[in-house]
């Protein structure tokens, strides 16, 4: 174990602009120490106050967590066939659909324990379709976050080009695994980048589900008022955000989360001091939202790259 408040970097890594903060919010950032844990050679935590950094698969990164330690969860965990992030033990890329499914709910049993009794998760989860035969996506070798070399596995029971509805069979998943199945939120990105579809609407959302420990939970409807004050609608108009670039060999990644979106849902389900989680923190944008906002964290990352990623940001 080991606490780190400096900034360790990965050379050539892109680090996505930070938005807009208070010069509070900025000083408190900065150098903010929290506890690095390393899966396979670290021990449990007895008790959790801070803010705490785990690499390693989220099952087993999960169990170093005392029970209770988080108020909400916000995570994206990896695509299903999507992305390849080249590291092993990582979810999405190799496995079969059901096997994805299994593995979440079961790492999601974990997240159950490390909750609060009136905890929540804001799960977003990317939908894909079975593959076309011909088409096989194939990844940019010089930019290791632009494309993916993934080649779904089939699907017995859907013909190709078929959407799979892979956000709700997780959904569905969940509520029979004992959670509350709450809300579904459409995340519509006006700013979405164009696919070149001619047979179907050009996709320009993703879906966020609202999850709960129990029946009843923290949810704080005066944190964020939709248009005109009014109470916040199911559906959120949030653009993606650019990443930029600090040389040409600067890789950054794949499947970065609006800032926006990981805030808007922090500050509906958690107060100040509250720990915040995310079990795939890819770049650390929860963690980031997080610390701006007041809270503590707890993030898990499989790619020890990233995790880098992740230590230069919040140390920025
Ligand atoms: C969609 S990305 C998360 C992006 C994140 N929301 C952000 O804004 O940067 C999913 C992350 O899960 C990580 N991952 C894959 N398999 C994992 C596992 N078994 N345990 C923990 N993390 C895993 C991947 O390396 C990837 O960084």
């Amino acid at each position: 174990m080991s606490s780190r408040g400096d900034s360790e970097g990965t050379e050539g890594r892109q680090i996505p602009v930070p938005g807009p903060e208070s010069a509070a919010a900025a000083s408190s950032r900065k150098s903010d120490p929290h506890t690095h844990l390393n899966v396979g050679s670290d021990g449990p935590l007895n008790d959790l106050n801070g803010k705490v950094l785990v690499c390693g698969p989220a099952i087993e990164a999960l169990g170093l967590l005392p029970d209770g330690c988080a108020q909400t969860v916000v995570t994206s965990p990896p695509s299903w066939s999507l992305q390849d992030h080249e590291a092993g033990g990582q979810i999405g890329c190799d496995d079969a659909l059901e096997s994805y499914v299994r593995g979440i709910v079961v790492a999601f049993d974990e997240v159950r324990r490390v909750l609060t009794d009136d905890g929540t998760v804001w799960l977003n989860v990317v939908d894909s379709h079975t593959p076309d035969d011909h088409r096989y996506r194939v990844r940019d070798r010089k930019i290791r976050a632009g494309a993916t070399s993934v080649h779904p596995p089939a699907l017995a029971e859907l013909k190709p080009r078929n959407l799979i509805g892979v956000p709700w069979r997780l959904a569905f998943a969940l509520q029979s695994a004992g959670w509350w199945l709450r809300s579904e939120v459409i995340w519509h990105k006006p700013n979405a980048r164009p696919e070149s579809v001619t047979d179907r609407p050009m996709k320009s959302h993703e879906t966020v589900f609202l999850l709960s420990k129990s029946q009843n939970y923290h949810y704080d409807t005066a944190a964020v008022k939709g248009p005109n004050e009014r109470r916040l609608r199911t559906m959120w108009d949030i653009n993606t955000e650019p990443r930029i670039k600090s040389g040409s060999s600067v890789e950054d990644h794949p499947a970065i989360m609006p800032m926006t979106l990981a805030r808007r849902c922090i500050q509906i389900t958690s107060r100040p001091g509250d720990i915040v989680l995310d079990p795939y923190a890819g770049s650390g944008t929860t963690l980031i939202a997080a610390q701006e906002l007041g809270r503590n964290w707890a993030g898990i990352e499989l790619d020890p790259a990233y995790v880098d990623l992740i230590e230069r940001r919040v140390n920025a």
